[in-house]
């Protein structure tokens, strides 16, 4: 294909829509409130807005110069910019990445489907945790009913990225997305005026250091690329789709500012309602489908706002899935000439059944584990915890050291066509030349020796 007819946002917005479509998902209203609740509220949050601001923000604009300079699939970028080197392992990652995520995310994208549905029964409304847990650990441990769930979720977001980059991700991110901010409002509010959300309020925005660990610094590490969706290839695929005209840095800003409103959002529409009620925000994963099924069957309209969060969380989790098969598509509609339709649907039938496998590892088939884990906490670990920061680290060597500063500021200034500040550049330059590089080895090495 050639880069005349290569298919590209049509908009700014449409721009905007897609990166904050792929960074706010399930990273955002199922990790981070539970993160928040295990390491103790608003110390976590401030740790997390510093990773966001100095790290992950130059990580993002790196990865835009890549996708943008490089105009083509995470792969075709780098082989543009340093052909036949080693850095093109960058590409192959962020493929692997892709994978490994989508593996574990379209489960619970699945569960997601399936709460929505159960949402309009009885069943879900009791005020009984100890009910709750066996209902939701009889369903994901079931063989039939979470794989057909995934295979739905899936099939959702296929749909949506075989039809385009314009016609496709960006006309339905700039339907979803600002729904997507309606509803969570709605919910915050709901959660604000119940009795007692006060405490919740405390927690999150009143610090205590003394709960900071070592531990609480690699987790809000590990979520602020997760959340951003960096160091996998998602933002060089997207930015190759983005016009010359449009200021990198600018949108890099918005993107994850978006990113970070809502999740502060997604807090105060979870962590307050949690607490109205007495429970303790710490109850880690199941706490969106445990702990709040049962904050919900003892408010005003709590059926209501279930039926809300679910959609909510559904359509959060598939503009984030649409952006990792947007990865794999890319790589193989360029580097391998396939069409939209034969990328897309063989990514379907290989997603379909790893993704079934790593559902059934959480119970029907007990054999699927390896090291101890089953399949679905090994994906989830191996790319969060060892794929993203690896692909991170590469993406700002690459930038920093193998691009030379001079094409560097020509992509950030479009050519000296808009401004940008001499020492902003510089201040950019030494952390992604240092700085994030330090930051994420560090990161590594404690996750591998603890
Ligand atoms: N950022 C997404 C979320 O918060 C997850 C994601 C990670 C999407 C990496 C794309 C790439 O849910």
């Amino acid at each position: 294909m050639s880069n005349l007819d290569r298919d590209s946002f049509s908009s700014r917005f449409g721009v905007l829509v897609a990166v904050a479509g792929s960074a706010v998902g399930l990273g955002n209203l199922w990790r981070f409130p539970y993160l928040v609740g295990n390491n103790g509220g608003a110390a976590f949050i401030i740790i997390y807005l510093l990773f966001v601001i100095v790290l992950c923000l130059p990580i993002m604009v790196s990865e835009f110069v890549i996708g943008r300079r490089g105009r083509a699939n995470s792969f075709g970028a780098i082989e543009k910019l340093a052909p036949r080197s080693g850095w093109l392992s960058i590409g192959v990652i962020s493929v692997v990445a892709s994978f490994t995520i989508m593996a574990f995310y379209s489960v619970v994208g699945g569960w997601t489907i399936y709460y929505i549905f159960k949402s309009f029964s009885n069943t879900l409304f009791v005020n009984d945790s100890q009910n709750l847990t066996l209902q939701f650990s009889a369903f994901i441990e079931s063989p039939y009913l979470p794989t057909l769930s995934h295979l739905l979720f899936l099939a959702l977001s296929s749909l949506i990225v075989v039809a385009g980059v314009k016609n496709g991700i960006e006309k339905y991110s700039k339907l979803l997305m600002p729904l997507l901010f309606l509803l969570v409002v709605i919910v915050a509010i709901r959660s604000l005026t119940l009795e007692g959300s006060a405490k919740g309020v405390e927690f999150l925005f009143r610090p205590d250091f003394s709960k900071v660990t070592g531990k609480t610094l690699l987790d809000a590490l590990g979520q602020a690329f997760f959340s951003l969706s960096l160091g996998m290839g998602c933002m060089i695929t997207y930015s190759s789709y983005v016009k010359k005209e449009e200021n990198l840095f600018k949108i890099s800003i918005m993107g994850a500012g978006a990113d970070t409103i809502f999740a502060l959002i997604a807090g105060l529409a979870i962590v307050p309602a949690v607490f109205a009620f007495g429970i303790s925000p710490s109850e880690g994963p199941s706490l969106v489908f445990i702990t709040l099924p049962q904050v919900f069957a003892q408010i005003p309209f709590g059926r209501v706002i279930s039926i809300l969060f679910f959609i909510i969380l559904l359509i959060a989790a598939v503009t984030s899935a649409i952006s990792l098969i947007e990865v794999v598509t890319a790589f193989l509609t360029e580097e391998l000439n396939w069409s939209r339709k034969k990328a897309v649907a063989t990514i379907f039938v290989a997603l379909g059944f790893i993704g079934a496998l790593s559902s059934l590892s959480m119970g029907a088939l007990p054999s699927l584990t390896i090291f101890g884990k089953n399949l679905f906490d090994l994906f989830d670990f191996i790319s969060s915890n060892i794929l993203l920061p690896l692909g991170g680290a590469l993406v700002v060597l690459f930038v920093g050291w193998r691009l030379n500063g001079a094409e560097l500021y020509d992509e950030l200034s479009n050519g000296a066509t808009i401004k940008f500040d001499r020492r902003l550049f510089r201040v950019f330059l030494f952390v992604i030349k240092y700085v994030a590089p330090l930051a994420i080895l560090i990161v590594l090495l404690a996750n591998f020796l603890a």
